[in-house]
């Protein structure tokens, strides 16, 4: 473990952090224009900066163990570098003056389990830069070129709710987002619940050709339907002229966003849970993003008395799943059915939410 001074050789001149998130509704709905339902995680990404004087950037992760060093004018690096150097050039891009720096990452949010690493990460070093270079960028903006610096450096065609939730969320509170107007709204939890998520243990293999299958199929069911995007529309029997797979991929999107909405109404913890479970029964049958051992993980936290609903969050194909259970009983419920999984599906299961440092 190297702190910024073994690494550098000098103390950092500014700090900022930025956390994972978790999506409680309104699942593969922000690249349709739709509406999501994050909330942050305790878990955090912190950067601690300074300037290079060698006139060369300097990224290190502490978790990776991995120093890059790299040029401004040099092509975009591989890894956790691609989205650090993409947020520079962006800055540059759009006019802001940024100097050599030295930059050290240290993480709590676990890699690759879809709490949104990457967001944190960018989030986390544009907060950085703007307190090093006392930069003027307001927090959606910083959402808006994290989801930049990840579709243009990193290549990944992702929507704008990960960033979002890193900038603006807190762990207290649900966040609202309208990802087409970009308005946004803290809500409390449903009275009486609290948030708990587990990795299911299983990578996330072909998350990134999946995900952008189904982008593009959402694209051509909003083409044929003649909207901008699947967002534009409410009634979900309009899909059913539509060609299969489109019909059942429109179908999602279109009654995921009603979920979404609904809950703005204000929703008790029940009713709550049951959109979660009929988010997953969605995104199992019709949007096919889920995993044999995702679906068996869903189905027993929502048979675990206490638990109000339970779904896959984040992309899918493997990663993680969320529940919404009674207060007070997060911790007693995720080690119960993490034991229980571990049994009979996978060892590699454990809780993400609450913080717990494994193995307990
Ligand atoms: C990933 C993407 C998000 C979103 C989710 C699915 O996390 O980064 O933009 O599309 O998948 O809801």
């Amino acid at each position: 473990m190297k702190d910024f001074q073994q690494i550098f050789g000098a103390a950092p001149d500014s700090l900022a952090s930025a956390p994972g998130r978790v999506n409680l509704l309104g699942e593969h709905t922000d690249y349709n224009d739709g509406f999501v339902l994050p909330t942050a995680i305790p878990q955090r990404t912190t950067v601690h900066l300074g300037f290079s004087p060698d006139g060369q950037h300097h990224f290190y992760s502490q978790e990776l163990d991995e120093l890059v060093s790299i040029w401004d004018h040099d092509h975009t690096p591989q890894g956790f570098a691609s989205y650090i150097f993409g947020c520079i050039r962006l800055l540059e891009q759009e006019g802001h003056t940024i100097p050599p720096v030295n930059l050290h990452i240290t993480s709590s949010v676990p890699i690759g389990s879809g709490l949104s690493s990457s967001a944190a990460l960018e989030v986390a070093t544009l907060r950085g830069l703007r307190v090093l270079l006392k930069l003027r960028l307001d927090d959606v903006h910083i959402a808006q070129l994290g989801q930049q610096a990840e579709i243009q450096y990193a290549g990944v065609k992702c929507g704008i709710m990960d960033q979002m939730a890193s900038s603006l969320a807190d762990t207290e509170h649900m966040l609202f987002l309208d990802t087409r107007t970009l308005e946004s709204r803290v809500m409390p939890f449903p009275t009486g619940a609290e948030v708990l998520a587990i990795d299911s243990g299983v990578p996330r293999t072909l998350a990134e050709s999946g995900y952008n299958q189904r982008r593009a199929e959402c694209e051509e069911a909003a083409r044929q339907l003649g909207v901008q995007a699947l967002r534009d529309i409410t009634d979900a029997q309009v899909v059913e002229g539509l060609p299969e797979p489109l019909r059942r991929r429109a179908r999602h999107v279109i009654t995921e966003d009603n979920r979404v909405l609904e809950v703005l109404q204000g929703v008790s913890a029940q009713r709550f849970g049951e959109l979660m479970n009929a988010s997953h029964t969605s995104l199992r049958d019709d949007y096919e993003v889920s995993v044999p051992a995702l679906d068996a993980l869903v189905a027993m936290l929502q048979e675990t008395p206490g638990v109000f609903g339970a779904r896959l969050t984040g992309a899918g194909f493997g990663g993680a799943c969320v529940a919404l259970v009674t207060s007070g009983q997060g911790l007693a419920i995720a080690q119960n059915v993490v034991e229980r999984y571990g049994r009979t599906h996978n060892p590699g299961g454990r809780i993400l939410v609450p913080e717990v440092s494994q193995p307990l």
